[in-house]
C-alpha cells in the first residue's frame, strides 16, 4: 500500500507531502478539463507556497492510448524532475505510471505487456517518487500496481502491471467530488462495484498453480484474504451508498462513503485483479460506435469505462457463480441482498438482481442495447474480448470463448 491520506481538504497538503519526499522540480499530470480549475489550483498553489517547482503535462484523453504515454515520457525525459503528482481520474494517474515507464525504462511499446499483445518483458527498476490524487470516486488506481493503456494498433486496452508502479503516497480528497455529475459518479461507482465483487469472486489464489521462484509470483494473485478485506467492506458501501450518492450532490457522506469505498477496492483489485466484467468492458469500448454519454464532453464513439463493465455483469454473474457459490452468496449480502431462504443455485441470480435493481436507480444503461449493440455483435465483442488473457484466466468459472459470445447474447437487455 502507498501512504494514504484520506478526507476533505487533504489536496490541499500536496506541497508537504511533496516536501516531505523530497521533490523539488515536480511534473505535473492532469487532463484538459481539469487543469484550470480549482482541484489543479489547489495542489499547485500548495506545491508553490512550499516553494516547489511545478510544470503541468495536461495533454491526456480519457482512456489513455499509446500516442498519450509517448508524449508523456517525452515530457519526463526533457524535465529533469525529481518527482511526479498525478490529479485526475484513473486516465490521469495510468498516464503517469506508464509515461515514466518508459521515460526511465525506454524500450519498444509492447515490450513491457504481457502475451499475446506483447514480450512481457519485467519492468527494470523504479520510478520516479509519485503522489497519486483521484478525482472521481471509481478508479482505485492511487492504490495499483497496474496502468490500463489502449494499444491503437490493436484498437483495445491492455494492462501494464509492475510492483514498481505503485505510487508511493495518495491523497484521497472526498471534497473533490461535490462537483461531479450524477452521470459520473454513477459510472465510476459501478466500476467500484465491479472491481470488488470482481476481486471477491475471481478465482481463489489456492487454485493458481504454485510457482517454484518467488520472483515469477504474478502481481495479481486472485481472492485472497487480504483482497477480500477491502472487497467486502467497499461492496457494502457501494450498495448502500451508490443511489443516493448519485442522487444529491449534496449528501456528502454518501459521496465521501463512494471516495473510501473506491479507494478500498483500488486496494482490492491492485492485489487481487478483476475477472470477467472488466475483460468483456474491452469488447465494447473496441467496437461502440455513433454513442456518446451524458456529462462526458468526449466525441463520439465514447461510453464511460464503469458503464462498459456494468452493462455485461448481470448475465456474467448469472453464468459464473455456480463455480463457487458460497462466494457469490457472501457478494450478493455484503451488496445488501435480501439472501434468506435463498438456496446456493440462486447466488448468480441474486447478484445480478442487486446488480440489476442499482443500474434502474442511476438510470444506467439497459444492458448491451443501451450502448448500441444487439444480439448480432455477441460474436465480435467475444473475439475481441477474449485477448484479455490474464483476467479471463481470474475468472471462477473455466471460460470458453463459445461461453463469452452466449453471455454477450445475454446481456443485451434486462428489463
Ligand atoms: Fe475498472
Amino acid at each position: 500500500m502507498p501512504k494514504l491520506t484520506f478526507g476533505r481538504g487533504c489536496l490541499a497538503e500536496a506541497g508537504v507531502r511533496a516536501s516531505i519526499r523530497g521533490m523539488t522540480r515536480i511534473a505535473l499530470f492532469t487532463d484538459h478539463f481539469l487543469k484550470d480549475g480549482e482541484h489543479v489550483n489547489t495542489v499547485t498553489q500548495s506545491l508553490s507556497d512550499n516553494g516547489l517547482d511545478v510544470t503541468v503535462f495536461s495533454d491526456i484523453r480519457i482512456e489513455p492510448d499509446d500516442a498519450t504515454i509517448i508524449d508523456g515520457a517525452r515530457f519526463l525525459s526533457g524535465g529533469k524532475f525529481d518527482g511526479v503528482i498525478s490529479v485526475g481520474g484513473g486516465s490521469v494517474i495510468d498516464t503517469a505510471k506508464a509515461s515514466m515507464i518508459y521515460a526511465l525504462h525506454p524500450a519498444d511499446l509492447t515490450d513491457y505487456f504481457a502475451p499475446p499483445v506483447g514480450e512481457g518483458r519485467p519492468i527494470p527498476g523504479p520510478m520516479l517518487p509519485h503522489l497519486a490524487c483521484p478525482t472521481t470516486s471509481g478508479t482505485g488506481s492511487e492504490c495499483t500496481s497496474v496502468a490500463v493503456i489502449r494499444i491503437n494498433a490493436l484498437n483495445t486496452k491492455f494492462v501494464l502491471g509492475s510492483p514498481y508502479l505503485l505510487p508511493d503516497e495518495a491523497l484521497v480528497d472526498s471534497g473533490v467530488c461535490d462537483s461531479l455529475p450524477d452521470n459520473v459518479v454513477a459510472s465510476t461507482g459501478f466500476d467500484l462495484l465491479c472491481h470488488a465483487i470482481e476481486c471477491y469472486t475471481a478465482k481463489a489464489y489456492t487454485r493458481w498453480q504454485k510457482v517454484d521462484d518467488p520472483s515469477k509470483r504474478t502481481l495479481l494473485q486472485g481472492a485472497n484474504p487480504w483482497s477480500d478485506l477491502a472487497a467486502s467492506k467497499a461492496l457494502e458501501i457501494v450498495g448502500q451508498y451508490l443511489v443516493r450518492g448519485v442522487k444529491d450532490n449534496t449528501d456528502h457522506e454518501a459521496r465521501d462513503k463512494l471516495m473510501w469505498g473506491a479507494t478500498l477496492a483500488g486496494m482490492a483489485f491492485g492485489n487481487s485483479g478483476t475477472h470477467l466484467p472488466h475483460a468483456m468492458s474491452y469488447g465494447v469500448t473496441h467496437l461502440m460506435h455513433d454513442i456518446t454519454t451524458r456529462d462526458y464532453a468526449v466525441a463520439s464513439p465514447f461510453v464511460p469505462h464503469g458503464i462498459s463493465v456494468i452493462v455485461s455483469a448481470p448475465a456474467i454473474f448469472r453464468h459464473v457463480a455456480e463455480a463457487s457459490p458460497e462466494r457469490h452468496m457472501e457478494a450478493a449480502e455484503f451488496l445488501g441482498a435480501d439472501t434468506r431462504g435463498a438456496a446456493s443455485e440462486d447466488a448468480g441470480e441474486l447478484i445480478a438482481q442487486k446488480i440489476i435493481g442499482l443500474m434502474k436507480k442511476t438510470d444506467a444503461p439497459n444492458g448491451l442495447s443501451g450502448v448500441g449493440f444487439n444480439k448480432d455483435d455477441a460474436g465480435k465483442l467475444a473475439a475481441s474480448s477474449f485477448r484479455q488473457k490474464r483476467a479471463i484466466e481470474n475468472t471462477p468459472r473455466a471460460i470458453s470463448l463459445g461461453d463469452i459470445e452466449t453471455i454477450y447474447a445475454n446481456a443485451v437487455n434486462y428489463w
